[in-house]
């Protein structure tokens, strides 16, 4: 059997591995993703970024292309409804310097996909091969493609998709094992993925869905084959995910993590959000976290509540202090 932890090549640029950070709009801002690197992440995605937003000069929009200060591969994830809004936003994406592009055709928001993008292009399969096309030709750079299984169980047609990315020039094809109907629930289809890779053998294939633990992660490499798993939901309030499956890959017992470390993560990540947004907005930014780190810590629940109204970094370390 090939080893499973190996490094990932995306044209001139390098992933030492190939455990990554998932995109998630919300979640993916740089301070995260700089944490779950420096816990062993090979690569992270950016949030999602609207290339209409961008070719209007969107502060706000542009700014989520912001590169990390430890995010040595910046990845950019654009969405568009189509190849000439994606193509018109190019010269500015150039400007954040990225290594690699990923186009999402999964997003299955209602404000998105009613635009025409998102989870919608893979009803215009043609279109995204015209977006891949546009993007290559206008950056130069590796073009990744992010999408799901399909619109709904009748319309499952991510092989067609794939082929038609890979025809344009994508680089490599990412896949949440879910389709848009479905949204998060009920299990991912871990079978779709096998099939993926099985029918794109000497592509990168990326694997997405229901990885909640490091386990989770060895299982997805090892049944489906994937060259690559991105943890999504498994990795908020736990950045420690992408250092435990690489234990685990490397046949290391899996490292415990106490509620010590926990609190230390918590404070370190609400410095790096204060440092960008201002102590006060940091602390409602990171409530959402608070909750996902805290959860099955003895206690956890009274202090997630009391968190739940902080407005300062102290009082953050007053209520955290009283889990030890
Ligand atoms: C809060 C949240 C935000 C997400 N935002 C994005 C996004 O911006 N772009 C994208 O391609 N996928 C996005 N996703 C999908 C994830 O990248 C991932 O494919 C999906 O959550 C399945 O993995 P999981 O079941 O392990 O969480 C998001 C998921 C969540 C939970």
């Amino acid at each position: 059997m090939k080893n499973l932890l190996h490094s990932i090549r995306f044209g001139e640029t390098t992933a030492e591995g190939n455990i990554f950070l998932a995109p998630m709009a919300g979640y993916t801002d740089r301070v995260f993703r700089s944490l779950c690197l420096e816990e062993g992440a090979d690569m992270s995605v950016t949030e999602m970024v609207s290339c209409e937003g961008v070719a209007r000069g969107s502060v706000k929009t542009i700014d989520l292309m912001t590169r990390a200060p430890n995010e040595k591969i910046l990845n950019v994830q654009l969405f568009a409804p189509d190849a000439e809004t994606a193509r018109r936003s190019c010269a500015r994406v150039m400007k954040a310097n990225p290594q690699i592009l990923d186009f999402n055709c999964g997003c299955p928001v209602p404000k998105v996909v009613k635009t025409g993008a998102g989870s919608a292009l893979m009803k215009n399969p043609e279109e995204i091969g015209r977006i891949v096309k546009a993007l290559k030709e206008e950056t130069g750079l590796p073009v990744t493609v992010k999408i799901r299984t399909g619109w709904d169980s009748k319309s499952i047609n991510y092989l067609e998709c794939a082929s038609i990315a890979f025809e344009n020039g994508a680089d490599a094809l990412s896949m949440h094992a879910r389709t848009k109907s479905q949204l998060y629930s009920p299990y991912a289809d871990w079978s779709t993925l096998k099939t993926l890779k099985e029918n794109f053998p000497d592509r990168i294939i990326i694997g997405s869905g229901d990885l909640f633990t490091a386990e989770d992660g060895v299982r997805m490499l090892k049944e489906t084959g994937v060259d690559a798993i991105m943890y999504a939901r498994g990795a908020i309030g736990n950045p420690f995910i992408f250092r435990q499956t690489k234990a685990l890959l490397n046949g290391e017992e899996l490292p415990e993590i106490s509620t010590e470390m926990k609190i230390e993560k918590i404070m370190y990540h609400l410095q790096g959000l204060s440092s960008i947004l201002g102590e006060n907005a940091a602390c409602r930014e990171m409530r959402k976290h608070v909750c996902a780190y805290l959860k099955g810590i003895k206690n956890g629940a009274k202090v997630r509540h009391m968190i739940s109204s902080a407005l300062t970094i102290e009082e953050y370390k007053d209520q955290l202090g009283q889990l030890t």
